[in-house]
Order: C-alpha cells, then sequence, then structure tokens
C-alpha cells in the first residue's frame, strides 16, 4: 500500500510517501519559521496561508522523488488533529479533495499518534508493549502502549509542555523563535553548577508533569542577576545549561518511575524535545544503567513532519479504517479516544 502523507498541524508543512512494502519512499519539509520569527512566536492565520501556499507544490515535489504517480497511491493521511485550526483545515482540505479526485480513501491522524510512532520508521524499531514519552510544544506525556491505537495515559504536563516551557524561558531572556533548539545551544556554553533548577513534582509520587513553576524560576533568576551582571552572554546560557539539566532530570526521573510501575523494560521518544542532545545521551546513559531499551526517531523525525503522517495513517488504512468525505479537523483531540488498530 503507498500512501501519502500531509502534517500541517502547526509551523510546518511536512509531506511523505510511504509504501508498506518498501518503507519510507521519500520526504519534505517547509518551516515557517521565517514567516513568525519577527512576531516571536507562531501567528496562527499567517500559518494558514502559508501552508495553503505549499501544500501542493510540496505534494507535487515528495511525489516526484518517490517516483510514484498518482494513480499509484491507495490513500491519504492527514492530520486531523489537535493543532492549529485554519492550519489542520488547510491540510484536510488538500488531502480530502485529492483522494476524492483519485477516488481512493482519506484517513485522518492524530498529530501525537505521529509523533509517537515515528521510532518504529527506524531499522531498531522496539516491540510492543513500550513506554513512549512523548515531549512536544503542545504536550507532555507518558503512556503505556500496548499496540497501536491503544494508548493509556499514565501521565502529563499539568500546566505548560516541556517545549512550551522551553519556548518560553528563552523568549524571556530575549532570544529567538523557536526556543527550545536555541536554548540547548545555548547551554552547551553554560557553566554546570552556577544556578541549580528545582526538579518539579519529583519529590512525591506519581508520573505527571509541572514546569511552569520552572520556567517562573529561570525568569526571576533572569531578573535578579541580569542587572548586576556584566556578562549577560555567559548569564543566559548559565540559565539556559540550569534550565534544560532540570527539565532533562525531571524527564529522567518521571520515565524511570513509568517503567517500573509498568514492569516494562522498553521506553520510546518521541516530539520536538526528543531532538534534545542532553536528553538523547542521558537517557541512553540511564538504560544502559538500568537494563532497558530506548529509542527515539532520527533527528528531523522528532520534531513535526509528513513521514510520521503517512506512516500513522498508512497502519490505520491497512486496518480498513478511514473517514468519509466531509472535511474535519479537531484543535483539541484527546489521544486515548483513538480506536485500537487491533492485535500487534
Ligand atoms: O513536536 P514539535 O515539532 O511540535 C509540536 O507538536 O509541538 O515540537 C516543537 C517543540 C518546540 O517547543 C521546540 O522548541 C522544541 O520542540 N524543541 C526542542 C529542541 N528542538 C525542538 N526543545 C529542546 N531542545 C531541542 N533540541
Ligand atoms: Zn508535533
Amino acid at each position: 500500500m503507498i500512501v501519502l502523507g500531509i502534517e500541517s498541524s502547526c509551523d510546518e508543512t511536512g509531506l511523505a510517501v510511504y509504501d508498506s512494502g518498501s518503507g519510507l519512499r521519500a520526504h519534505v519539509l517547509h518551516s515557517q519559521v521565517e514567516v513568525h520569527a519577527e512576531y516571536g512566536g507562531v501567528v496562527p492565520e499567517l500559518a494558514s496561508r502559508d501552508h495553503i501556499r505549499y501544500l501542493l507544490p510540496l505534494a507535487e515535489k515528495v511525489m516526484q522523488q518517490a517516483e510514484v504517480r498518482l494513480d499509484q497511491l491507495d490513500g491519504i493521511a492527514y492530520t486531523a488533529g489537535p493543532g492549529l485550526i485554519g492550519a489542520l483545515m488547510s491540510g484536510a482540505a488538500v488531502a480530502r479533495s485529492l483522494a476524492w479526485a483519485l477516488g481512493i480513501p482519506a484517513v485522518e491522524v492524530h498529530h501525537m499518534e505521529g509523533h509517537l510512532l515515528a521510532p518504529l520508521l527506524e531499522s531498531d524499531a522496539p516491540e510492543f508493549p513500550f513506554v513512549a514519552l512523548l515531549v512536544s510544544g503542545g504536550h507532555t506525556l507518558l503512556a503505556y502502549v500496548e499496540s497501536i491505537g491503544s494508548y493509556e495515559i499514565i501521565g502529563q504536563s499539568l500546566d505548560d509542555a516541556a517545549g512550551e516551557a522551553f519556548d518560553k524561558t528563552a523568549k524571556m531572556m530575549g532570544l529567538g523563535y523557536p526556543g527550545g533548539p536555541i536554548l540547548a545551544k545555548l547551554a552547551e556554553r553554560g557553566r554546570q553548577g552556577v544556578y541549580r533548577f528545582p526538579r518539579p513534582m519529583t519529590d512525591r509520587p506519581g508520573l505527571d508533569f509541572s514546569f511552569s513553576g520552572l520556567k517562573t524560576y529561570a525568569l526571576n533568576t533572569w531578573m535578579q542577576d541580569h542587572l548586576i551582571t556584566e556578562d549577560q552572554d555567559q548569564l543566559r546560557a548559565d540559565i539556559a545549561r540550569a534550565f534544560e539539566e532540570a527539565v532533562v532530570e525531571t524527564l529522567l526521573i518521571k520515565c524511570r518511575r513509568a517503567l517500573e510501575q509498568s514492569a516494562c523494560n522498553r521506553l520510546i521518544v518521541a516530539g520536538g524535545v526528543g531532538a534534545n542532545q542532553r536528553l538523547r545521551d542521558q537517557l541512553q546513559q540511564m538504560a544502559k544503567k538500568k537494563q532497558f531499551t530506548v529509542s527515539f526517531p532520527r533527528l528531523e523525525f522528532c520534531t513535526d513532519n509528513g513521514a510520521m503522517i503517512a506512516f500513522a495513517g498508512c497502519l490505520r488504512l491497512q486496518a480498513g479504517q478511514c473517514q468519509p468525505l466531509d472535511i474535519d479537523a479537531r484543535a483539541r483531540w484527546p489521544m486515548d479516544d483513538l480506536l485500537p488498530v487491533g492485535e500487534q
């Protein structure tokens, strides 16, 4: 089965062609960073307009790169939520219209299911069941994954998502957008031990997260010290380092707890913050020590992309799932509402 995947939930237009026989055939991505940079964050209306501009040219490009003709497609998968409603509708409209014109099925994909399944695109894909840590700009959650489509949420953020906390912390120190990668780069120059930030909600049982207080802690540190510090760049780097260490250690503690509670020894990590090198290195070290396996998607498939949508959609189409022709998208969509795909 050959499936075209379309991702347009936020500030990236991603398209890919996935073939159930030979794997990923091609993927292309257009990032809107330049469109939103001057506003310091995503402007929803500009995002929708940019998606409209790029969706069709990118569809043509990815089909060429995959060396697949339109009449060879068996289905079209698109992100139907959660995300920015205008951005989602742009992708949904293109996906459904193309499916209608070609007389093939279209299938809705849950954005977070896309992220969660992205590590399965790699050659060292883990077997089920596993614990998944999803860390993106909009979500931070831990799920116990029995099989595709069967997601038990065992922990989640009560306020800011981890990526959101990275972005807001970077913004308040006058760094650009998106803040996560910029802060992570800066943290490399930060000195260890200059600051120690709290590890929120780790001193009590449970798997929930809270990153809002940590962001405020960073803000207070910056407000207090930037007036009395000469080397502001070094101060920013030291705060970035302390912030990153606190987020990473908090995530590590909760992952270890989740594995213990679920009596599971396989972990997967997905979502934009999964691209964070400190998180990847430290989880790998902990996995060696505590004897569990940890799998990540390649870096480019941690952040938003079309490949994860084409892949997740292909699995659902193969299970006989698709949706009627009306164009639908959801700004909010609880992941535990999803239909299981069947026994894996
Ligand atoms: O998954 P994603 O592309 O979009 C959402 O579904 O939200 O994640 C984007 C988030 C942003 O908050 C971004 O700052 C963060 O992931 N991010 C990172 C890194 N790369 C992206 N955070 C920390 N370190 C990184 N290297
Ligand atoms: Zn995402």
